[in-house]
């Protein structure tokens, strides 16, 4: 135990205090932008257990980590999610753990937000592409718009610390809604995000064509609110405007035209269990192999964890060393 530190530095000298957790692959909507319209989910045996990931989450905030962020899929589609926030919100009494936040689409937060709120979530951030509901439905192939405002309503009832919107941007599709997001935004006093599509996973229309960068959406805005740059900084790809005269903040995600690897401050945990270093490569450690080879010691997943340090890149727009650094236990499938 004594050999073990607690924070996580890499080889560059960057503290990892960030951990985004997948905590299932499904999903009731099928967003364009990210799946196919027939998908193959995982079998449940590959998944990691409630257990498995409150025992995961406890190393990573027993070694520094402060803020974890629950995305999926739909992690509310998860059963007994209820009680896997429960569990994580109690890592803030005892561990380093400040901030527990959640990304969702909302169609569930009419039954949850109450809960999530009581766990201690601090922040949601729920997808919102569209408020036309035959667009939403084109959008999402099976959501329905009204489930998600319904949802919206709730979070803001629950009182969570802050609650922002997601819109992926996407040419021909929801690019003349750039405002009226924005609006809906300031009425409800939430922030908004406005994504890039990124490139990730095998999905059926052509992204070259729907791309829209986030320069061309910040000239859309500038058209009607007055922008000011926010110094605001979530280590993040993310920049940030604060809308004069409101409470509400603008931000853009801009995984293409924007590079902030010096920076970086998290990793990722996949739906299996596999540590993903970064997002942009393949750098990986199989952590469910770690947990389900040595049941219940804590000391050997943190060991693992604090290795994978060694294997986190510099960044994703150049090569570092061409000498790959091997791992038994790394995994090399596809992310
Ligand atoms: N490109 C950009 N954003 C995406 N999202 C899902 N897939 C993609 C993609 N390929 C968005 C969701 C959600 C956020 C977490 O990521 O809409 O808002
Ligand atoms: Fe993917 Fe999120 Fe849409 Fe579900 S709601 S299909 S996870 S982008």
């Amino acid at each position: 135990m004594s050999e073990l530190p607690t924070q996580l530095v890499d080889r560059f000298g960057r503290k990892v205090t960030y951990v985004r957790m997948s905590i299932t692959d499904r999903c009731d909507f099928r967003c364009v932008y990210c799946m196919d319209e027939e998908m193959t989910f995982m079998p449940r045996e590959k998944l990691l257990t409630l257990e498995e990931i409150v025992f995961l989450l406890k190393a990573f905030c027993e070694l520094g980590v402060e803020k974890v962020r629950i995305t999926g899929g739909e992690p509310l589609v998860r059963r007994n999610v209820d009680w896997l926030f429960d569990q994580i919100g109690q890592l803030k009494q005892n561990t380093s753990l400040k901030e527990l936040t959640l990304t969702t689409n909302g169609s569930q937060l009419p039954k949850h937000a109450e809960a999530l709120v009581k766990a201690g979530v601090d922040r949601i951030n729920i997808s919102l592409d569209s408020l036309d509901s035959e667009r939403f439905k084109a959008l999402t192939r099976t959501g329905e718009l009204e489930q998600v405002l319904k949802g919206i309503e709730a979070a803001k009832q629950a009182g969570f610390k802050r609650i922002k919107l997601n819109a992926v941007i996407m040419k021909g599709r929801n690019e003349d809604e750039i405002i009226d997001l924005a609006e809906f935004a300031i009425n409800n006093g939430m922030d908004i995000s406005y994504i890039e599509e990124m490139p990730l996973g095998q999905v059926d229309h052509n992204r070259g064509e729907s791309y829209c960068s986030s320069d061309e959406v910040l000239e859309k805005l500038q058209t009607r609110f007055d922008l000011q740059p926010s110094i605001a900084s979530t280590g993040g790809p993310s920049r940030y405007y604060q809308m004069a005269g409101t409470d509400s903040r603008i931000g853009f995600i801009s995984p293409h035209s924007h590079n902030f690897c010096s920076s970086c401050n998290r990793v990722r945990v996949t739906t299996e269990g596999r540590l993903l270093l970064c997002l942009g490569q393949e750098h990986s450690m199989d952590l469910r192999d770690i947990i389900r080879r040595h049941p219940g010691n804590m000391d050997k997943l943190k060991q693992a964890i604090v290795k994978s340090m060694d294997i986190k890149p510099e960044g994703h727009d150049f090569d570092i060393e061409a000498k790959p650094v091997i791992f038994r236990h790394m995994s090399v499938t596809g992310g």
